[in-house]
């Protein structure tokens, strides 16, 4: 199980410094369960707390990653950031094509594809967020829109083993509505399929899901097929909830 917190534009340094203490702490408390569990926690801080965060995730079982990247090395881009720059920073990770980016920064399939090669080649994991609209939903085409998300994100891309996709539906980001464990599970089931199919990956990657994860609801989405964790925007930056969520992992992998 894979427990990704995705802070967004949120929390001042303080209040950041406080959280990933929180974190630390609950990674120390549940250090044998989650090495036992072979499971994992991933923070994606606002960038400005790199250095800190990175400090704090010493000796644990936690890892980091970016926001976003863009595809190039470097060069005239105001306010962006490149991969090498988060791996310089020691970052494990980088989330790739949020509907967030997508929508507010106007990403496209190709922009994403070509960040997701540019930090797989600066040696980091990628986390591939894809997921459809309320109208993509109610006109049944959601499971065409993802899997024309992931094949074209990973077109390039020849190493499966640092892909994990993050199946997030955009109506249920922020919104209180998760999707329904059938529907949760068949899009994993599809997610699974193409990536092991049509693109040839010997190892499925992990697909964790995202979208109004609470402490409440996860216990139940953790128990679904081809669920490995979760993506988790709103609930991780209360560290009881989050802590919640991860004890319910925890509890389901043990089961499993
Ligand atoms: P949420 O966000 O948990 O607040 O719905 C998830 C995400 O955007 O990754």
């Amino acid at each position: 199980m894979i427990l990704a917190a995705n802070w967004k534009m949120n929390l001042l340094p303080d209040s950041a410094h406080e959280l990933a203490l929180a974190y630390h702490k609950m990674a120390s408390t549940h250090a044998d369960e989650m090495t036992a569990q072979n499971s994992a926690m991933v923070i994606f801080p606002p960038a400005l707390y790199a250095s800190d965060i990175h400090q704090m995730c010493q000796g644990t079982d936690i890892t980091w990653g970016g926001q976003a990247s863009r595809a190039e090395l470097n060069g005239a881009y105001t306010g962006d950031m490149s991969a090498p720059m988060f791996a310089a920073a020691g970052a494990s990770w980088q989330l790739v094509g949020h509907s967030e980016r997508r929508a507010l920064h106007h990403e496209t399939d190709e922009d994403i594809a070509a960040q997701h090669l540019s930090a797989q080649q600066a040696g980091l994991r990628t986390m591939l967020c894809v997921g459809e609209s309320l109208s993509d939903r109610q006109a049944g085409k959601a499971e065409e829109v993802v899997s024309g998300q992931l094949k074209k994100a990973i077109s390039q891309a020849t190493d499966f083993s640092a892909l994990t996709i993050a199946y997030e539906p955009i109506w249920a980001i922020g919104t209180g509505h998760v999707a329904e464990p059938s529907d949760v599970e068949a899009m994993h089931r599809a997610i699974a399929d193409i990536c092991q199919g049509q693109l040839g990956a010997v190892d499925r990657p992990k697909i964790l899901y995202g979208g109004s994860v609470k402490a409440s609801n996860a216990a139940a989405l953790f128990g679904l097929s081809h669920v490995d964790g979760a993506l988790i925007g709103g609930a991780s930056l209360i560290a009881d909830e989050f802590e919640a969520i991860l004890l319910a992992a925890l509890e389901i992998a043990a089961q499993s």
